[in-house]
């Protein structure tokens, strides 16, 4: 990929998904500063409730499958994160790595000086969804102001409800497919942005959304060619496990 056109033109166009998540356990403090490692400036991760109310970071709705422990989300509390070890199935070298609160994370992108894509999941142990936006909202004000954010998500009511708290918030609808009434739904959140599934990218969605001024970023892809056409149509970002093959 030599020609200029055919990458991004930025490094803030780059965003490590889950953190570095190729090279070190996802949505972790490892995987952060492996993405600052990495060159990348923003960092994408995934928020969820614990039973108690406290706000982590986490993909799934259940420890099982990057984390020692088992079972929901919706039985543990913050106080025994710390005996879950979140490192040691990616890697032993990571061994003793947790699953860090949203209020621990925000902290150390502000030491990292990484700006950060937070992605609300919304899951079904939830008990509401004011519960899951009215904390992430009060994170974020307490959070180091030189912190960059934007905010996705799958839930478009989770959006609406963080314009709501927030008319200034950067907001991403998260899609696989373009849905047929893909205007309306941004235009009722109201959101600037849409993060789409790169095999699903179109020339001709970049078109229509350039004219009404979205922002368009694809996820989660990790071989840049398949990107390279869509840079010069105006792709805003690109989410990735592995930002190094788009920094270097
Ligand atoms: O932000 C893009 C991507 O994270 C959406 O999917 O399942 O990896 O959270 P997922
Ligand atoms: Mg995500």
């Amino acid at each position: 990929m030599d020609d200029n056109s055919q990458r991004p033109r930025s490094a803030d166009q780059v965003q490590a998904h889950r953190g570095a998540s190729a090279v070190a356990p996802e949505n972790t403090i490892a995987a952060f500063r492996a993405a600052k490692e990495q060159g990348a400036r923003w960092v994408e991760l995934d928020v969820a409730l614990l039973g108690d109310g406290t706000l982590v970071v986490m993909h799934d709705s259940t420890l099982d499958r990057t984390s020692s422990g088992y079972g929901s989300l919706a039985d543990i509390t913050q106080a025994e994160l710390v005996r879950i070890d979140a490192g040691s199935w990616f890697d032993p070298r990571f061994a003793g790595e947790v699953i860090p609160t949203f209020e621990q994370t925000l902290a150390a992108l502000g030491e990292l000086e990484l700006n950060v894509n937070v992605e609300i999941k919304q899951h079904a142990h939830h008990k509401s969804l004011a519960q899951l936006t009215d904390a992430v909202h009060k994170s974020l004000q307490d959070r180091n102001e030189r912190t960059g954010i934007m905010i996705s998500s799958f839930d478009d009511q989770a959006l609406a409800a963080m314009a709501r708290l927030d008319a200034d918030y950067h907001l991403a609808m998260l899609w696989n497919e373009v849905p047929a009434d893909w205007q309306a739904v941004l235009d009722a959140i109201p959101a600037k942005a849409v993060h789409l599934n790169y095999r699903n990218l179109t020339f001709s969605f970049l078109e229509a959304t350039q004219n009404r001024d979205i922002a368009v970023r694809a996820w989660t892809c990790n071989v840049p060619e398949k990107l390279a056409p869509f840079w010069a149509e105006g792709l805003a970002g690109v989410i990735t496990d592995n930002p190094k093959l788009y920094l270097n």
